[in-house]
């Protein structure tokens, strides 16, 4: 639909500080993340935001609502990889693929937590999210993304993550550890 196109991240900002306000959160995690949809069939978002040509830059906020602290951020990456399991500590994340799709895996924690640094995880879905789709992931779910070479994708977040603690786990190992995002840790 040409008039889909024409969303700006504007828009998205206030029709999700709307949802957040009648809805919250995590009943309105799935309106936010249509309205991500429509965001990312902008054709246009990227260069407004980042310039053009597109640069590949690891992370960029391109908006916050200081209101609702929901962030948006652009991940653009020449290269392909993949990240460990990890949570988000206190906050949601949605994310939404723009260019290429990420392999995202969801998963389960077996242990119970009782002991220190060990967690062990088995994966309990796995799909890929192709541009122009989004996957919500509330508060505290597991996840882990792998992507290919030139890859953009958003990531909506209720919160800073970059300013928290978050879990991040070794499923060979077995192990989990805190990462102290604000130190640069991850
Ligand atoms: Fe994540």
């Amino acid at each position: 639909m040409s008039t889909e196109t024409g969303y700006t991240l504007d828009q998205f900002l206030a029709d999700t500080r709307a949802t957040i306000k009648t809805k919250g959160i995590p009943s309105g995690l799935a309106e936010i993340r249509d309205h991500l949809e429509r965001l990312l069939h902008n054709p246009e978002l990227l260069k407004k935001h980042l310039g053009d040509p597109v640069p590949y830059r690891e992370r960029t906020t391109i908006g916050h609502d200081p209101e609702t602290d929901v962030h948006v951020l652009v991940h653009g990456r020449e290269k392909g990889g993949k990240s460990a399991p990890h949570d988000h500590g206190p906050c949601w994340v949605i994310y939404g693929n723009y260019k290429n799709p990420t392999r995202m895996r969801r998963w389960r924690r077996l242990d119970d937590g009782s002991k220190a640094g060990h967690a062990e995880l088995e994966v309990q879905r796995e799909f890929l999210n192709e541009p122009g789709h989004a996957a919500v992931f509330a508060v505290g779910d597991i996840h882990s993304i792998e992507y290919g070479d030139d890859t953009f994708f958003l990531r909506v977040t209720g919160g800073d993550v970059e300013s928290k603690k978050t879990l991040r786990f070794d499923v060979d190992k077995k192990t989990v550890h805190v990462a102290d995002r604000a130190l640069g840790q991850r």
